[in-house]
């Protein structure tokens, strides 16, 4: 028998281990926090200075984990590092990152400004790379099997309109994904994305649309019917940290309720099924 003993049991168990989660005050954010302290993770909360990480932080300790609140500007690139540092000198060593905060905005092609670009790509795809750069340095000195999630989207792999910089961020990110997991296996660092669907969050609060019949359509584009709960992305995250994990790197997990697997939305054209289902 090679590469593990038979009978060997399934371990999701995060014990000992500490998770660095950004966007933490958000509706993803706070899911994967919660549960990766239910699988026994303590947690370093980030999110931008201002915003309030108290909820999670709170909802994080009701599972008995400690949870320690430090906010940092994804934006400040040249930052990260020193944040890295900072976060690495206060909680000891850094198990795992989760690589969750995002923006979006919803523009035209031709709405798009440099600023606003330049924001998308900057806390989208910039910052999961330099902070998992200073990440994995420090897994490497600490000589911990790291695992580093990043939190992409369905639309890393086919577009949707007026999200061209956000479309381009997360697919930057999944081939980002693919590279570091290339450089960091000989460490024993696995690297792996997250892809969700529509998940019911504030992301697209602030977005210009009518937003009752684009939702009511898009239900009807989602094989499952519905948009994902927060905590339905959880088990992924929670799996991808986990020794049962252990020999997945350079892949993605799907959580989008089926839609990049249906091409065209023929069901609700076709006859019903038989009585007899
Ligand atoms: N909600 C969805 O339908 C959906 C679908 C696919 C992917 N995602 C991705 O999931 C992730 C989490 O999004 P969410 O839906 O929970 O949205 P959310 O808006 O609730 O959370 C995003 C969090 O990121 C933080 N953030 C934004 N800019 C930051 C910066 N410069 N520095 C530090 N923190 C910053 C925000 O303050 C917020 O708390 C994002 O990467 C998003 O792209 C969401």
């Amino acid at each position: 028998m090679t590469g593990g003993e038979a009978g060997r049991a399934v371990d999701f168990a995060l014990t000992g281990r500490t998770a660095l989660v950004t966007g933490a005050a958000g509706g993803l954010g706070r899911a994967f926090a919660v549960a990766l302290a239910g699988a026994g993770a303590d947690i370093v909360l980030t999110d931008l200075p201002g915003v309030d990480l108290e909820p999670t932080r709170t909802a994080v300790e009701a599972t008995g984990r400690t949870a320690r609140a430090m906010p940092f500007d994804l934006a400040d690139t040249a930052g990260l590092a020193g944040f890295v540092d900072e976060v690495r000198a206060a909680a000891g060593p850094l198990h795992i990152l989760v690589n969750n905060a995002g923006t979006a905005a919803l523009e035209r092609f031709n709405e798009i400004s440099v600023a606003s670009w330049r924001r998308v790509l900057t806390v989208n795809l910039d910052a999961v790379f330099f902070l998992s750069q200073r990440v994995a340095e420090h897994q490497i000195a600490d000589r911990v099997a790291g695992r580093i999630i990043a939190v992409t989207s369905k639309n890393a792999h086919v577009a949707e309109a007026g999200l061209a910089h956000y479309n381009a961020s997360k697919a930057g990110v999944d081939l980002l994904v693919q590279s570091l997991a290339v450089e960091l296996a000989p460490h024993g660092i696995t690297v792996n994305a997250v892809a969700p669907g529509m998940v019911e969050t504030p992301i697209d609060g602030e977005f210009p649309l009518d937003r009752e019949p684009f939702e009511a359509a898009y239900r009807e584009r989602i094989p499952l019917g519905r948009y994902a709960a927060p905590d339905e992305c959880a088990g992924a995250v929670v799996f991808l940290a986990a020794p049962a994990a252990s020999y997945v790197t350079g892949t993605r997990i799907v959580v989008d309720g089926g839609v990049l697997a249906d091409q065209m939305p023929r069901m609700r054209h076709m006859p019903p099924y038989r009585t007899s289902l």
